[in-house]
């Protein structure tokens, strides 16, 4: 069944369990979603982007999550559009159907130029107040994600600060957050600790200088109640990059945040943990694999079968790692 994200979160808070939030762009994404759902018997969050809109048009997204929720009855899902970018964007996806919103009003509506906190606060409350009316949750943002090691915000074309941050921004302020979720009632805050999304976080397995678990723990002390999320919280498996780099590949050497990072952060109050580019690595290392060693092989679905095979066992892995395992 479709569910909010509010109602997912609070069970969540009351198990002490995180969940994986997917991004969502084509029909093998969610097949290996719902497939690792079924097999472990957790609830799902799948988050469709201003990119996947692009990519797969609003109505296919919306029927492909649907189709989800019809043949895995069984499983709750929440619908989640990520990174809205204005409170008309969130109003357009509450209209599609979606069961949660973000509104990312730490960037302006370019997506790109960081703004002011009275601007975030004025954004996120207009669309808290437009989408609780509608029984639709809302996840805010405050500080802007990007690396702690380099001041990059990660992502070239997609969303993310342009430039260089200052390293006040890189890390979300305490007392600032309390302010804002009094201010905005938001259902749920991601937050700065030095992640930034893609698959170049850092040149060096991550440590405490340059991944802030320790800022996840003096949030939650000071806002017990609002559920934290993790943007930018793919693990950038060493293995796909090798099978990825074996196959004709040539990805740098790069790392992510490691998953018992994550874990140490759900005791800490996260809640929900966006995950997009693990699903992608895993995709493209299994095609690149599967068209070297059958070269003469031409039908899609042979390859692709390979695709939702590999992004399965990678939300598996994070299904159980979270314990959303069993949760359903
Ligand atoms: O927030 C970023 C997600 O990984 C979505 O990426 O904008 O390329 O769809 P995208
Ligand atoms: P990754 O790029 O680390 O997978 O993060 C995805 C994300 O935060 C989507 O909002
Ligand atoms: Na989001
Ligand atoms: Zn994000």
């Amino acid at each position: 069944a479709l569910i909010s994200l509010r109602q997912l979160l609070d069970h969540a808070a009351e198990h002490a369990y995180g969940v994986p939030a997917f991004n969502v762009n084509n029909l093998e994404q969610m097949r290996a979603i719902m497939e690792a759902a079924d097999r472990t018997d957790s609830p799902v969050i799948v988050q469709a982007s201003a990119g996947a809109r692009k990519y797969a048009g609003a109505p296919f997204l919306r029927h492909l999550i649907q189709a989800a929720v019809e043949e895995f009855p069984h499983i709750p899902v929440v619908m989640h559009q990520d990174h809205g970018t204005s409170p008309g964007v969130c109003q357009r996806s509450i209209q599609l159907g979606f069961s949660s919103v973000m509104m990312d009003g730490s960037l302006k509506e370019d997506g790109k130029t960081p703004a002011d906190y009275a601007y975030n606060v004025d954004v996120t409350r207009r669309a808290v107040e437009m989408a609780h009316a509608c029984g639709v949750s809302v996840e805010g943002e405050l500080g802007c994600l990007g690396s702690l090691e380099t001041g990059q915000a990660g992502e070239e074309d997609g969303v993310g600060a342009e430039g260089t941050l200052d390293h006040s921004q890189l890390l979300t302020d305490p007392e600032e957050a309390a302010q804002f979720v009094a201010a905005t009632q938001v259902d749920a805050l991601a937050i700065a600790i030095g992640t930034s999304h893609g698959a170049y976080k850092f040149t060096r397995p991550p440590t405490g200088d340059i991944l802030s678990i320790q800022r996840i723990k003096e949030i939650h002390d000071r806002i017990p109640d609002t559920h934290l999320v993790m943007h930018g919280s793919s693990s950038v498996p060493q293995e796909w990059l090798e099978t990825i780099n074996a196959h004709g590949g040539e990805i740098p050497e790069t790392y992510g945040v490691p998953v018992e990072e994550i874990v140490e952060g759900i005791k800490h109050g996260v809640r929900k943990v966006n995950i997009d580019t693990d699903l992608r690595l895993a995709s493209t290392g299994a095609v690149r694999r599967f068209l070297a060693e059958n070269p003469s092989e031409f039908d899609p679905r042979k390859f692709l079968k390979e695709s939702v095979t590999a992004m399965r066992d990678v939300c598996i892995a994070r299904f159980e790692a979270f314990g959303t395992a069993g949760q359903a």
